[in-house]
């Protein structure tokens, strides 16, 4: 029996609806030239040896487009893609049977990959080093072990949590890239492309207006886009415009400074403690957010944008930060400044 696990890592809304707005070629991929140029040097250079392309660990903020990557990587290859998350993999055997039905030169792409357990990370790195894995068979003095050969194969792993990775994994992987957020500029390239997609019209300033506010990520300026349609749509306006856009967006309460509502509370809390840092778990238990969400999720685009700053002593609010909510800037509270 194919014991083969797969997930539909795909957001339901991007994936269903009328079309997909993931794009599958390099060319509608937006942004992050850095990744493009170096990955399109490697993918060429595997192609004329006809091998396998090495390993490739994408890491970053949620929504950014790793496993849009993953799936241009393995069109460029023209190769098959296994879709798998870490938590799918609960024991060694289950990742044993993924890695048994590879064929050479399949890519398996594993979301969240710091989720693996010990055990299964154990089979992971021989996999990817020697093509090869163990596996015990049977138990007590009976037990066996069973050397099986792999298909040279292609990781791709994801992870927000870049920090959770332990070092023989993360060393393992022969090509790692840090995803950046995109600018107001890529985005409403994104949005105009997406928009294109969905056959329906936009002005380039509803586009801008619509980028500023994402949180320099795809995903959100996308799912704003679907949102303003929306708005237009029932108005019978057959272009988006700025107004409608702007309106729209407010409705949704997106904060001109393309903060969220999370975005904001931090801010807010921080801005309160008047000067002093304040620790990560402070910061997670007021909020009641998990540290990791705090430190992976909200304060990558905040400490990118310069409204948080982390120090010995912890989190702080910028002066920007202040400014933005109308708050004086502690010149000397806390003795910090
Ligand atoms: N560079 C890009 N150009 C155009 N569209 C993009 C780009 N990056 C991402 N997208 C779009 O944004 C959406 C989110 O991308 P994706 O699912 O690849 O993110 P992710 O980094 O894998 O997120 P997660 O960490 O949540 O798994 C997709 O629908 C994709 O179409
Ligand atoms: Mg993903």
């Amino acid at each position: 029996m194919n014991r083969m696990v797969e997930l539909e890592t795909f957001n339901a809304e991007e994936e269903s609806a009328e079309v997909s707005l993931r794009p599958d070629a390099w060319s509608e991929y937006i942004g992050q030239e850095q990744i493009k140029k170096n990955l399109g040097v490697f993918i060429q250079a595997s192609k004329q040896r006809a091998e396998a392309l090495d390993h490739v660990l994408f890491f970053g903020p949620p929504g950014l487009g790793k496993t849009t990557l993953a799936l241009i990587i393995a069109n460029e290859m023209n190769a098959n893609i296994k879709v798998t998350a870490a938590p799918m993999i609960e024991k060694s055997g289950d990742l044993a049977a993924i890695l048994t039905n590879l064929e050479e030169g399949d890519i398996l792409f594993i979301d969240e990959i710091h989720r693996l357990s010990p055990a299964v990370e154990e089979i992971l790195y021989s996999s990817m080093e020697d093509f090869r894995i163990d596996i015990i068979i049977g138990s007590g003095p009976a037990a066996q072990t069973v050397k099986i050969d792999i298909p040279r194969f292609t990781l791709i792993g994801a992870t927000t949590r870049a920090g959770m990775l332990s070092n023989p994994l993360r060393d393992r992987f022969g090509m790692s890239f840090r995803m950046q957020f995109y600018s107001s500029a890529e985005l409403a390239q994104i949005i105009a492309q997406a928009s294109n997609k969905l056959n329906k019209e936009i002005i380039n300033e509803a586009c801008v207006e619509i980028a500023k506010r994402s949180r320099g990520t795809p995903r959100i300026a996308l799912r704003l886009l679907r949102r303003v349609r929306d708005f237009a749509d029932v108005a019978d306006e057959p272009e988006i415009q700025h107004a409608r856009t702007k309106y729209a967006l407010n409705e949704l309460g997106i904060n001109s400074n393309g903060f969220d509502e999370m975005d904001l509370r931090l801010l807010r809390l921080l801005v309160s403690a008047n000067g002093r840092a304040m620790g990560l778990s402070t910061i997670a238990a007021a909020l009641s957010e998990d540290e990791g969400t705090v430190e992976d999720v909200l304060e990558p685009y905040l400490i990118a944008n310069g409204y948080l700053e982390r120090t010995a002593k912890g989190r702080r609010a910028t002066r920007a930060t202040y400014e933005i909510l109308n708050m004086p800037f502690p010149e000397t509270e806390g003795g910090i400044f």
